[in-house]
């Protein structure tokens, strides 16, 4: 049973590996939680999760390539859930491979998820926070890619700097409303992510390697951190890019 008029948080990609947990964890702090993904049937297990442990969730399966669409998914969720309060951007795809092999659609559609669609999810967003006169706090999911060299990411890696610059540039165009924006960039957690390595193990070592803290990321180390800046004791951080990575980046 959904109870319009909660707040809702709105998180995308949410039927994935860190977009789970973080649905999961809003929904814990009290909010409902409208759960979106290209993959419905992860959608609807990520809701199941959040409803059997007593939380109020709706799935949504929409591409987020379709601009239109992403317009339609904020007035069902805010109708079926109650007024938009928090959006996460999360959802996102990772082509890997040598620059020479980067074609104009593989290029075209990683900027379409990772990066056109965090525009103008919260374009459609603040639109309805502004207009009922809501505080309101959007967490893009960067990633730390966009501060190391990492060779066979070009398009990803760009797509991840851009999230983090149009935090800045969204905080200081939203900052009037009293919408916040920030950007959570993780390290490297075992995810579907890391299935492009072929040999995962030593892939871990060289993470640990890398990073100050010696264990690997737990998914929730993320969600924790989204959970933070969305919530009251954030009420003074915007346009901020907080690496969550186990101590990896330190710039
Ligand atoms: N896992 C990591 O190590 C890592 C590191 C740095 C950053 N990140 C970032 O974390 C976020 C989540 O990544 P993840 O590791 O959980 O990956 P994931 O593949 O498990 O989750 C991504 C989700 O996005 C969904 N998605 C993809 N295209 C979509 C579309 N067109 N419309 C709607 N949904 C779509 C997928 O179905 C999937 O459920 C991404 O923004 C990623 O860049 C992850």
């Amino acid at each position: 049973m959904t109870t319009p008029d909660a707040a809702t948080a709105v998180v995308t990609g949410a039927g994935g590996g860190l977009g789970r947990p973080i649905a999961v964890r809003l929904a814990s702090d009290g909010y409902a939680v409208a759960v979106v993904d290209v993959d419905g049937d992860e959608a609807e297990a990520t809701r199941r999760s959040i409803e059997e442990a007593g939380g109020t969730a709706r799935a949504y399966a929409v591409d987020l390539r379709d601009v239109a669409a992403i317009g339609r998914l904020m007035s069902a969720a805010e109708a079926d859930l109650g007024s938009l309060q928090v959006l996460v951007n999360n959802a996102a795809v990772f082509p890997a491979g040598p620059v020479a092999d980067v074609t104009p659609e593989v290029y075209d559609d990683v900027v379409a998820v990772n990066q056109r669609a965090y525009f103008f999810a919260s374009r459609a967003a603040a639109g309805r926070m502004r207009r009922g006169r809501r505080a309101g706090a959007i967490v893009n999911i960067g990633s730390i890619t966009q501060h190391g060299g990492w060779a066979e990411m070009v398009p990803y890696a760009t797509t991840k700097g851009a999230a983090a610059a149009m935090t800045r540039a969204l905080a200081t165009e939203l900052g009037p409303a009293d919408i916040r924006v920030n950007c959570v960039a993780p390290g490297a957690f075992p995810t579907r992510a890391e299935e492009m390595h072929a040999d995962p193990e030593a892939y871990s070592r060289r993470i640990i390697d890398s990073q100050a803290l010696k264990r690997r990321g737990r998914l929730d180390d993320v969600a924790a951190a989204v959970s933070f800046l969305v919530g009251p004791d954030a009420a003074f951080i915007t346009g901020q890019t907080l690496n969550v990575d186990g101590g990896w980046i330190m710039a």
